[in-house]
Parts: structure tokens; sequence; C-alpha cells
């Protein structure tokens, strides 16, 4: 878990030089794929998970998740996207997401971003041994509303390990002292999905790309976790993220 960890995280590094004004999603995907398959040697799983063709998950704008790269979807500047990726190496998942701004991006999306960043350290925060899942979701949501945004609540973090999307599921809403015990040597993902304006979700036509209802912004990060005796070890840390754990 530790190596899938490592190398899905450095997905996420790798690709930040490219994103900018100008390239497409689709370019994007390509770049991540062949960095998966031939520099690490490993496996892209989207690809192929319920029918999903693509390695990344790229999501802009108003839409909250499951974005699919596209080469016609140029970025352009003031676009906030996020990207997940999750590799499998001998067997093992990590998953991970984190948000990018490309160009100059409007303050108001800059604070969601930074919010949402904060939902999901606050919830790293609160995992040890002894805590609850219920933890977990107050940490995140109380974050969020205390900003006036608001908790996706119909997408969730997941177990994690030989199986992609494990039990248990991680709410990132709920209240304090309730739902499952969190005990050492579990593995998941917290994952939350904040919205500037109201929490309602859409799917498209496409069967995946999940927008907001009301078209406003929405913005998510991802780490995978393993709960040790101490609290939580961020198995897909970035360089950039080291001295915050
Ligand atoms: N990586 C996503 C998650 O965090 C799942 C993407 S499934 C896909 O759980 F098929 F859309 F790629
Ligand atoms: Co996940
Ligand atoms: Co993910």
């Amino acid at each position: 878990m530790r190596e899938a960890g490592k190398l899905a995280a450095g997905v996420l590094e790798m690709i930040e030089a490219y994103v900018r004004p100008g390239v497409s999603t689709g370019e994007l995907d390509k770049i991540c794929y062949d960095y998966i398959v031939n520099i690490q040697k490993a496996t892209p799983a989207n690809i192929g998970y319920r029918g999903f063709e693509k390695t990344l998950c790229t999501s802009i704008n108003q839409v909250i998740c499951h974005g699919i790269p596209d080469n016609d979807r140029i970025l352009k500047s003031g676009d906030i996207m996020n990207i997940d990726v999750t590799v499998i190496k001998d067997g093992w998942h990590g998953d991970t997401s984190k948000m990018f701004s490309v160009g100059k991006v409007q303050t108001h999306n800059e604070r969601l971003i930074q919010i949402t960043q904060e939902c999901l350290y606050k919830a790293i925060e609160v995992v040890k041994p002894g805590a609850s899942l219920g933890d977990i979701g107050y940490a995140i949501q109380s974050h969020a509303e205390k900003n006036h945004y608001s908790v996706v609540e119909e997408y969730c973090g997941h177990g994690i390990g030989k199986v992609y999307h494990d039990e248990p599921q991680i709410l990132h809403y709920g209240e304090a002292n309730t739902g499952q015990e969190i005990t050492e040597g579990m593995c998941f993902t917290i994952e939350p999905m904040i919205n500037l304006g109201s929490k309602s979700t859409k799917v498209l036509s496409d069967g995946w790309t999940v927008e907001t209802r009301d078209g406003r912004n929405s913005a998510q990060w991802e780490h995978t976790i393993y709960v040790n005796k101490d609290g939580a070890e961020v198995l897909t840390l970035r360089k950039e993220e080291s001295s915050s754990f």
C-alpha cells in the first residue's frame, strides 16, 4: 500500500507542469497513462472500472467528480480542476486527487479549493484507533458549513487495498462519536467534495460526469490513509505537503 500510494502521489506531482491553459484533459490523461505504464510499471485502476475508459478523472469547475478526459476539452485560464488517479502496484491500490488552478483563478474559487483541502486535513487529524467514522464526517461537514459551503452526500470515501472500492463507506458528513470504530490497520480514502452553492448533484448523459445542479463550482481532495497506533499515515502524501503531517 505504501508503494502504491507513493506512485499515485507521484503521478499528481509529475502532471503539475503540464496543467496550463491550452492543454486538453485528453492530453493530460495520455501523459499520465504513459507515465504509469512505462515509467512506474504499474496499472491505471480506472481503465475498465465499470466501463470507464480513461486513466484519470478530470473534473472542472461545476463538475464534482468523474469527469471524463477529452481531447476537445481544452483548459482555459480561470478553470479549477480536480485530477483523480488510482494506480495498482503488485495488486494494491493507491487512490488520490488534488485541485489545480489553471492560469489566474478568481479569489472565491481559490478559497473554495483551500477550505476543501483544510476539510481533508482536519478529517485526517481526527483519525486514530478508538475514534469513529462519524468523527471524520463531522470534521469535514462542520468546517465546510462554517465557511457557508455544502458537502456532497452521494459520493464517499471507501476502504481500499486489494479491492479498489471496499467497505467501509467513509461519509463526509455526520456526527461525532457515531458510526463504526476506527481500528489499527485499516486503510481507507477520505475524499470530500465541497460545493460553493447547494449540495445537489446530477449525473450527465455520459453516465459518469457528476455536476452540481445549481452550476456553481465544486472542489475535491483525496488521500489514501493507513491507521497506525498513533493516528493516520498518509500513503499518498506529496512532497509539497510533507510539512502538513
Ligand atoms: N478515484 C475515484 C475515487 O476516488 C473513483 C473513480 S472511478 C472512475 O474513488 F471509474 F470514474 F474512474
Ligand atoms: Co477514492
Ligand atoms: Co480517487
